[in-house]
């Protein structure tokens, strides 16, 4: 019997290039379809046939990268790789309008999100955001399923994030508060998110003064590394500036009582978290990284299908 197909919303907006491209009721439509996507693959599997993506990646990465390719794969389609910097060996707009005679969609990993914008801009393709320097809006995706999964449902709960005001703080933060959530952030001093991103968000947001009043009666704590792909050169000082924001046993121990553990991943263990808390029976890091297949098969869905 051949499964069949429900019938798929497109997201309005032709690129996912930040968070915001998606409006709160497409995200809420894309986190269902990313939960079908998860417990009946088979319904989807010639979804996006003949369709192709091209691959883009500035900066290394695991998780993202094989998610991609085995979501088009999943879903019928095919993906081409390429690495190396954009505009360096030609410039970014014959670059996007080579692409775009030759493939249904991009999806790039850049240094700056000015780049991702650039893409989009002169592809006629959409564009996805793989991770920039200022948004990581697939992994809060991802993310907002596993919290989903965990509890239920989004509403009333609290995130704290621990650690860098970066990339994946931004797009959790937007994500978060859209879907009810209360969002708690603890940084060091000059780590804080960027005052353009805190203007976004339109719920419940909380600048806590230290890791353990961010925490407090948090369901979810999160953190991220301490030094970014990009910021490797800063390593040593951001290593002293952010002592006392590291994710372990006693800080998890005043949180709520059912409180999970979330990180991005890759983790430095003994940084930002110590082995224990990743390892601990709250720690749902593997689910969120593979979230990261079913969410994305839901964007490429709604982006391609
Ligand atoms: N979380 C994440 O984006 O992982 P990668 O850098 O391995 O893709
Ligand atoms: N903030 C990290 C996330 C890695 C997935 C980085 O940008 O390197």
């Amino acid at each position: 019997m051949t499964a069949t197909l429900p019938r798929l919303q497109r997201l309005a907006h032709p690129d996912f290039t930040r968070d915001l491209d998606a409006t709160t009721e497409e995200l809420t439509t894309l986190l269902d379809l990313a939960a079908d996507v998860k417990r009946s693959p088979e319904r989807y599997r010639s979804a996006l046939s003949g369709k192709s993506l091209a691959l883009l990646f500035e900066k290394p990465s695991l998780r993202t990268r094989v998610t991609f390719e085995l979501a088009i794969q999943q879903l019928g389609g095919f993906a081409i790789l390429n690495d190396g910097r954009i505009g360096v060996r030609e410039p970014l707009k014959d670059m996007a309008r080579n692409l775009d005679r030759w493939v249904s969609g991009i999806v790039a990993r850049t240094y700056t999100q000015q780049t991702v914008d650039d893409l989009a801009l002169w592809a006629s393709v959409p564009v996805v955001n793989a991770l920039s320097d200022m948004w990581h809006p697939c992994q809060a995706l991802a993310d907002m399923q596993t919290i989903r999964e965990h509890f239920g449902d989004t509403r009333g709960l609290k995130l704290a994030f621990i650690g860098d005001g970066n990339n994946v703080a931004s797009s959790l933060l937007l994500n978060c508060t859209r879907l009810g959530m209360k969002f708690s952030i603890a940084t060091p001093a000059g780590y804080e998110l960027p005052g353009e991103v805190l203007a976004l968000a339109s719920g419940d947001v909380e600048v806590a003064k230290d890791p353990a009043g961010a925490v407090e009666g948090a369901q979810i704590v999160y953190t991220d590394v301490w030094t970014s792909m990009g910021e490797e050169h800063e390593a040593a000082q951001r290593l002293a500036d952010f002592a006392g924001y590291q994710v372990n046993d006693a800080l998890t121990a005043k949180a709520a009582a059912d409180a999970v553990f979330m990180h991005c991943l890759p983790a430095h263990r003994g940084e930002e978290v110590t082995d224990s808390v990743m390892e601990s029976s709250r720690s749902v890091v593997f689910d969120e990284a593979e979230n990261r297949l079913h969410a994305q098969k839901a964007l490429l869905l709604m982006l391609l299908g």
